[in-house]
């Protein structure tokens, strides 16, 4: 385990095990069509790499970056920093995310994007963390339900530090400046 960790909350192993489920119904719930899966970037990539090599059905892959964080602390604004380069008019679209926490940017991603009028839009999400939601966020896929800690690895980022852990762990108090 990383010396700036207090625990690890999901192993490497039990990642992987979640991923295959979640490409399976995926798979299965879009069975025949192209599926178009729009990464948030960064902290999507590992899990969206993990995800996609376990599906078999056609994908079609892009990137967003959007950015509400300064370090462990939400700004509350949402602003897009990369756009999709392709048209997703009558597609059927996945948001891929590490985590949704306040609900805040999925919310800001969930109204853009439904503007473009996809045919479907739907989330996918490695960690869900319900209690701090300050806005109600329809999560189709949910990888883990967490508690209310901050946590790095596996894509998930403090100060762009931690994204390489192949697991997920709890950053270590002391570690992070301030309070979150
Ligand atoms: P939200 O807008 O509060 O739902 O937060 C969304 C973004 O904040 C996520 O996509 C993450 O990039 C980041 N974030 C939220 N919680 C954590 C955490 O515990 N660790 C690392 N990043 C987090
Ligand atoms: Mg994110």
């Amino acid at each position: 385990m990383h010396k700036d960790l207090e625990e690890i909350l999901v192993t490497d192993i039990v990642l992987q095990a979640r991923i295959a489920q979640l490409s399976a119904r995926i798979s299965k719930d879009y069975k025949g069509r192209c599926v178009t899966l729009v990464g948030v970037l960064k902290g999507c990539v590992l899990f969206l790499s993990d995800l996609i090599k376990r599906m078999d059905i056609d994908t079609n892959v892009d990137f967003m970056m959007v950015t509400s964080y300064s370090g462990a602390q939400s700004t509350g604004v949402v602003r897009t920093i990369l756009d999709l380069k392709q048209n997703i008019e009558g597609r059927d679209v996945i948001i891929v995310e590490d985590i949704v926490d306040s609900g805040l940017t999925m919310k800001y991603l969930l109204k853009n994007l439904s503007t473009r009028q996809p045919r479907s839009l739907e989330i996918c999400t490695l960690l869900d963390k319900p209690s701090c939601r300050k806005t109600k966020i329809p999560i189709k896929y949910a990888g883990f339900v967490i508690p209310n800690k901050f946590v790095v690895g596996y894509g998930l980022d403090y100060n762009e530090l931690y994204r390489n852990l192949p697991y997920i762990g709890v950053l270590k108090k002391t570690v992070i400046e301030g309070k979150i």
